[in-house]
């Protein structure tokens, strides 16, 4: 990162929080809208408890994006301001016009669609040369803003670590944390509220039985136990593991250093035996353990923590992540993990439907298609489309999923990529913006993860569009404007 850029967007980010503190100072309402996902969740709460501790007056209301409706709606609700997280970038200006005495703030990270308006602040890495999908997530944007606004917010840092590991940004080396992301790493380690280690990487090492946690792992996909527990407790066996203390599962937390080199040596030779040796390297990353928080809890571990909110989000139940994120370890806990259960139940009632019947993944030249009728909710065709995205039998090929949003006589889209497609020049957040605008509706995004909203009779359209933009992409052709 170029240290003037960074230094620039810290004066953005300085703008924002004066702006905030002059609005609470004047005691009118503060209208908060936030995405839905675990970073949108996260930013919200990480602003929520900052204005909270401003003693100023707010609501927070979390969406799957700004349209103009909301900016109706907002419009007839007349807050003195309003502060969109993780979303509102290409929606602000227009708010902005229509309302001059109503205050604007974004804090976001995706690519912008369009010209920014300068009237207002703006904090967005990418208007900085920051890249926006590994080094700084919106969660992260709005804790630099809570810190600028009030230094005891710091303790909100490994809010904004879960913000980040929610969409996906550990991307440097071993999965860890890199750019922007890594000041905040060091706030929340200077606090004692985070430990960083290397570590087994797989996911739910909390609170899963271990079998458990290597039969749901696909990264790394282990052929023969990824999907499989009874395997993954033979495979257990084989190497002397006990899954269990007495009548209670043993997670990955409760291995002795000795038994997890023994496991992951064993792991290592299982795949070199079936020709994997490039997984192995996966088997090993950063884990970032939230020290304050109870053991076995989903809250200690930062993967963990940031797949239980995106479960409240996308169950309808964002407020529970949001208080959560605010602090709460009472009830919204017990809440939220039940949440997470039934976010779990139903995506794999979702995977199921899908292979039930071939034809439901569809091949084109450049892309899947997976199509969930009205069956798969529309806000969770996102975390099926990541899912399924390498599990595909060629997952160089990025995956569309979309789902009806029947009353809006639309269709949500959510495409998904891996890295090495995006380092052959695809970005789905350009091909979506692109592709849903010629179709009248709306795109964008990240390069490896982006979504649209499309009218229904013009998807066909859409799908073919997608297919032949990324064929461009990959041929090194620019797309679009
Ligand atoms: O909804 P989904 O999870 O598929 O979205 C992937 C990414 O694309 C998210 O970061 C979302 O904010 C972004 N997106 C966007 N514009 C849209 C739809 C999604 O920027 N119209």
């Amino acid at each position: 990162m170029d240290e003037k850029q960074v230094a620039k967007f810290f004066n953005s980010v300085s703008d924002a929080a004066k702006t905030i503190l002059e609005a609470a100072k004047e005691g009118g309402y503060i209208h908060v809208f936030s995405h839905l996902d675990a970073d949108g969740v996260a930013a919200a709460g990480i602003i929520g408890k900052a204005l909270y501790r401003l003693d100023a007056g707010f609501r927070i209301r979390i969406t799957q994006w700004v349209d103009e409706k909301l900016v109706a709606e907002i419009l007839q609700e007349k807050p003195q301001m309003v502060i969109f997280t993780d979303l509102g970038s290409n929606h602000a200006n227009l708010l902005r016009q229509k309302a001059r005495d109503i205050k604007v703030i974004v804090l976001d990270h995706h690519q912008l669609g369009g010209e920014l308006s300068s009237d207002f602040p703006c904090v967005n890495p990418h208007l900085f040369g920051i890249d926006g999908a590994r080094d700084v997530s919106s969660a992260g944007v709005a804790y630099f803003v809570a810190k600028a606004i009030n230094e005891v917010n710091i303790d909100l840092a490994p809010i904004a670590v879960v913000g980040a590991l929610g969409d996906l940004q550990d991307k440097y080396d071993q999965r860890m944390l890199g750019g922007l992301n890594e000041k905040i790493v060091e706030d929340a380690k200077s606090q004692g509220l985070l430990t960083v280690e290397k570590d087994l990487i797989f996911f739910g090492r909390e609170t899963r039985p271990i079998h458990k946690t290597l039969a749901s792992t696909t990264n790394p996909f282990i052929p023969g136990i990824s999907g499989e527990e009874d395997k993954s407790l033979a495979f257990l066996a084989s190497i002397d593991i006990k899954p269990k203390y007495g009548d209670k599962w043993r997670a990955l937390r409760d291995l002795s250093e000795e038994e997890k080199r023994r496991l992951c040596s064993a792991l290592a030779e299982y795949l070199l035996s079936k020709g994997l040796h490039y997984e192995i390297s996966n088997l090993i990353g950063h884990v970032y353990t939230l020290s304050k928080e109870e053991p076995w809890t989903p809250l200690r571990d930062g993967r963990e923590f940031a797949v239980l909110l995106n479960a409240a989000g996308r169950m309808d139940k964002p407020s529970v992540g949001v208080a959560v994120c605010m602090g709460d370890r009472g009830a919204s806990l017990e809440e939220a993990s039940r949440i997470l259960d039934e976010y779990r139940r139903t995506i794999n009632r979702y995977l199921s439907w899908i292979i039930e019947k071939p034809e439901r993944i569809r091949e084109m030249e450049n892309i899947y298609v997976v199509y969930g009728e009205d069956f798969i909710d529309e806000k969770i065709v996102g975390a099926i489309s990541s899912i399924l995205t390498t599990s595909l039998p060629n997952p160089e090929k990025p995956l569309i999923a979309y789902a009806d949003v029947k009353e809006e006589g639309l269709v949500k889209v959510s495409a998904r990529t891996i890295d090495t497609v995006a380092y052959k020049g695809v970005n789905l957040g350009e091909v979506m913006q692109v592709a849903a605008e010629k179709c009248l509706g709306k795109g964008g995004g990240h390069n490896v993860a982006a979504g649209a909203q499309v009218p229904i009779e013009n998807v066909k359209t859409f799908l073919q569009l997608v297919n032949e933009l990324v064929g461009k992409q990959l041929a090194g052709e620019k797309i679009g404007s």
